[in-house]
């Protein structure tokens, strides 16, 4: 059996990281997620969430998630696959697209070509939307808020629409779940989807 690939992606407390936990479980996958999949990139996450970090220009945040992707790519994702693991990731590139394209603005290409050579061609055999309207994600939201999360609504909103866009855009590698379903019900969505696109016995 092909060891896959799977990315869950959403904006903020949208219950990926709940879901990919949940799913990573049931398929004895390796569970991953960015940034922070590494201990170098553990250190990039730092830089990244911490409030603290100010004037961050944008560029310079695309290079860091960049950055820290190459890193989990060749230190856990790569060697995972080879090793015949399936490897459940929460966030991956288009985390990129939509945050820094879509929500920063840089140009989507550029975007998108960065991860394409941060990755070596890396992509997810499926990558799973799970679709909460910001304004319900953010009453999910109890702890201190990150660098992202102080982000207007415009700006999540812009996020949003383009995980929307992406996964409009490529139906054979995307699958849109509605995230304000109880945990449950989504993951057996989720397992359902697993199944039917990847012919994974889930
Ligand atoms: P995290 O605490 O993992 O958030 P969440 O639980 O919402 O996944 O923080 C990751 C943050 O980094 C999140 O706000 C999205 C942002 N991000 C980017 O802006 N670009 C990226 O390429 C990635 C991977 C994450």
């Amino acid at each position: 059996m092909t060891a896959r690939f799977i990315a869950f992606e959403g904006g903020e407390g949208s219950g990926k990281s709940t879901q990919a936990e949940l799913l990573a479980k049931a398929l004895g996958a390796v569970l991953t997620r960015e940034p922070g999949g590494t201990e170098i990139g553990m250190r990039i996450r730092g830089v990244l969430l911490d409030p603290a970090t100010r004037a961050l220009d944008a560029r310079a945040e695309a290079l860091l998630m960049a950055a820290d992707r190459a890193q989990h790519v060749a230190g856990v994702v790569r060697p995972s696959l080879a090793a015949g693991r399936h490897v459940v990731t929460d966030r991956f590139a288009a985390s990129s697209i939509a945050y820094q394209g879509y929500g920063r603005g840089l140009p989507i290409e550029e975007v998108r070509s960065l991860s394409e050579w941060a990755t070596g061609g890396l992509w997810p055999d499926l990558t799973i939307l799970l679709d909460v309207p910001h304004d319900m994600a953010v009453a999910r939201l109890v702890r201190g808020l990150d660098r992202f999360e102080r982000e207007d609504g415009a700006f999540h909103a812009r996020v949003l629409g383009g995980f929307r866009a992406m996964a409009a855009a490529d139906p054979d590698h995307w699958v849109v779940l509605d995230g304000t379903c109880s945990v449950d019900a989504i993951a057996a969505r989720v397992r359902g989807a697993v199944r039917e696109r990847l012919q994974l016995p889930v």
